[in-house]
């Protein structure tokens, strides 16, 4: 059996427990911080067999984990609980030394826990160089996790293609802050490395609920051509870019000629199932093997309900690659599609 600290987005956890559940009828889940970083244990089901599964298969709402390796006392002693991560990181001296090592530290609202990320971090680091590690923020072999809870500090150190994300706790972080015209432009830009699908790649989108631009403005920055459709109006720097066409009107209107886009985006702010009715009367529209990329709103109580129902509408069209809740879907999951030939 092999215990685990996983996390989902605010208010996702029991979804992602639920699902958890449902795969795996033998773990077992407690929660840590209300909502969102709960515990799993593995029961029967082999660590690696399990990682293995949700590695292939993404579960929707789990977001991140890592092996809790050790669960130790927490009190709000700095000394005491920088002592707790130091006798923790020698105890893996020989799988450190020489090894690129990325310290995550995360803690719980009511959690004890002395430090911020960055101090619990810091308190690691010297201990690491001493081991011959070499501490890196990102893309390293190894990561060394922390979780403070109320009352255990639990330690893990894994692969990152095991927490199924390499950011800590799976907050993707973009830095383009500045010049943005959404933050919606983020749930493209994370879709985007999560599915492992290269924006740049395609030559015409059509981009449904498209205003004020942010998705828009990042097809453009990877030169693809847009037709931008979207009642409202886009945002003025976008207005007269030689690759953007924007059509002043309801999605639900429209058609274009066959096999027109190789790429459909789909953010508009509705009722999922009239959002899936729209993009799959306009999948004729996409060339054979032309990707999707749709947010589905979770504006109904059962959240798994809604997204099996919507997989089985979509399905008719397309073929269905991924669904998955980013760090950036707030009330949302993102979905991934293929038109079928
Ligand atoms: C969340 S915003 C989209 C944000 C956009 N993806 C971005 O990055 O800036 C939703 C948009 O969907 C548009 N929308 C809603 N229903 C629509 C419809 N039937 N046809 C076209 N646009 C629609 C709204 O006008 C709104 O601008």
């Amino acid at each position: 059996m092999t215990d685990y600290i996983a996390t989902a987005n605010p208010g996702f956890a029991p979804y992602a427990m639920e699902e958890l559940r449902r795969r795996f009828p033998g773990v077992k889940l407690s929660g840590l911080a209300p909502g969102e970083t709960f515990k799993l244990s593995s029961g029967d089901i082999p660590g690696e067999e399990l990682i293995a599964s949700l590695r292939k298969d993404e579960p929707v709402f789990l977001r991140h984990l890592f092996p809790a390796d050790e669960e130790a006392g927490l009190t709000a002693d700095p000394e005491e609980t920088a002592g707790t991560m130091i006798r923790f990181a020698k105890g893996l001296a020989a799988k450190l030394a020489g090894s690129t090592v990325a310290v995550q530290v995360r803690k719980s609202p009511d959690s004890p826990f002395p430090f911020s990320s960055a101090e619990g971090r810091d308190a690691i680091v010297p201990a690491l160089r001493e081991l011959g590690a070499e501490p890196v923020a990102r893309d390293s072999k190894r990561i060394l996790s922390v979780y403070a809870a109320k009352k255990s500090l639990y330690l893990g150190l894994s692969a990152p293609r095991d927490n199924l994300s390499d950011w800590p706790g799976g907050a993707v972080r973009f830095r383009r802050e500045e010049g943005l015209i959404s933050r919606a432009a983020f749930k493209l830009l994370e879709a985007e490395r999560t599915f492992g699908l290269p924006l740049g790649g395609f030559v015409n989108a059509l981009d449904l609920g498209a205003a004020p631009g942010g998705w828009t403005s990042v097809l453009l920055e990877r030169g693809v051509k847009v037709t931008a459709v979207d009642p409202a109006e886009m945002h003025p720097s976008l207005e007269g870019h030689p690759r953007l066409r924007h059509i002043r009107r309801n999605a639900a209107e429209l058609s274009f000629a066959p096999g027109s886009f190789d790429l459909l985006v789909c953010d508009m702010s509705w009722d999922p199932h009239h959002t899936c009715r729209i993009v799959s009367e306009l999948a004729p529209a996409l060339s054979a093997g032309a990707s999707g990329i749709v947010t589905l709103k979770l504006m109904y109580r059962k959240p798994l309900q809604t997204i099996d129902d919507l997989v089985g509408e979509y399905a008719k069209a397309f073929e269905i690659l991924r669904v998955k809740q980013l760090f950036h879907n707030r009330e949302e999951v993102t979905l991934w599609v293929k038109r079928k030939p």
